[in-house]
């Protein structure tokens, strides 16, 4: 394994259950189509990231709700990203494309200034000290994110562990006093509301009904 902490891996599993032959039909069919790989030109403007969706209800929400913006979902999970393929197909979703693997290395091939909105919802929280170094937000991370974010670009990014919180928030400010004007401001609102139009993700779901609280806090790209 590597020793390298930007490079711990960020995600449990890549596949639960094998796909059903109509999952896999779909899949053949339609992923071809779907997908994108890292440096394959990005589609235009407007363009929105969201990053680990998981089962895919918030990113189908975002290409059905926004019908003129182009999004795109990073996700290693294949049980999701098939989930995700069958919504868009059966739904007609001609704005959405998906990259499966680990963000971090398409990112890497993704120009400055390409995104005009990106989401983080509810990333793992690798709660136990000793996985703390696998969680997603890291300062090299946040550095990557305000390179490939717009000026203006707003970040959205919610959590029900409240030690992943205050994680979080502190490397969010550390990177804007590191780089002056090119950080990112948290906006000024409830953490504990959603943001409007808020479908709700199957995380979310399982941790209220665990008890636990989430929170949605928004930032904007300085520049
Ligand atoms: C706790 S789940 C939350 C899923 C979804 N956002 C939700 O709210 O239901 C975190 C997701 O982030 C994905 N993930 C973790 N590291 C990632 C990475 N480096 N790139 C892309 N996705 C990642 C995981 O595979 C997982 O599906």
């Amino acid at each position: 394994m590597s020793t390298r902490p930007d490079t711990f891996r960020t995600f449990g599993r890549a596949k639960g259950r094998t796909l059903t032959a109509s999952q896999e039909a779909v899949m053949a069919e339609h992923w071809p189509r779907l997908s994108i790989a890292p440096g394959e030109p990005l589609p235009p403007a407007p363009l929105w990231l969201e990053i680990g969706y998981g089962m895919g209800s918030h990113v189908l929400h975002l290409a059905r709700s926004h019908p003129d913006t182009n999004i795109i979902g990073a996700e290693p999970f294949l049980n999701g990203t098939a989930k995700v393929v069958r919504g868009a197909t059966d739904e007609g979703l001609s704005n959405l494309r998906l990259f499966r693997g680990d963000v971090r290395n398409f990112l890497a091939e993704v120009p400055d200034a390409s995104f005009g909105r990106i989401y983080i919802l509810f990333p793992d929280p690798w709660p136990k000290a000793r996985h703390n170094k696998r969680r997603l937000i890291r300062t090299a991370f946040i550095h990557e994110l305000s390179r490939v974010m717009k000026q203006g670009g707003r970040l959205t990014f919610a959590s029900d562990i409240p030690h992943y919180v205050d994680w979080a928030l502190t490397r969010f400010r550390s990177h804007q006093r590191n780089h002056p004007g090119a950080g990112f401001a948290m906006s000024e609102r409830d953490p504990k509301q959603p943001p409007d139009g808020w479908p709700g993700t199957k995380y979310e779901a399982k941790a209220r009904r665990e008890g636990r609280t989430p929170y949605w806090f928004e930032f904007v790209r300085e520049g």
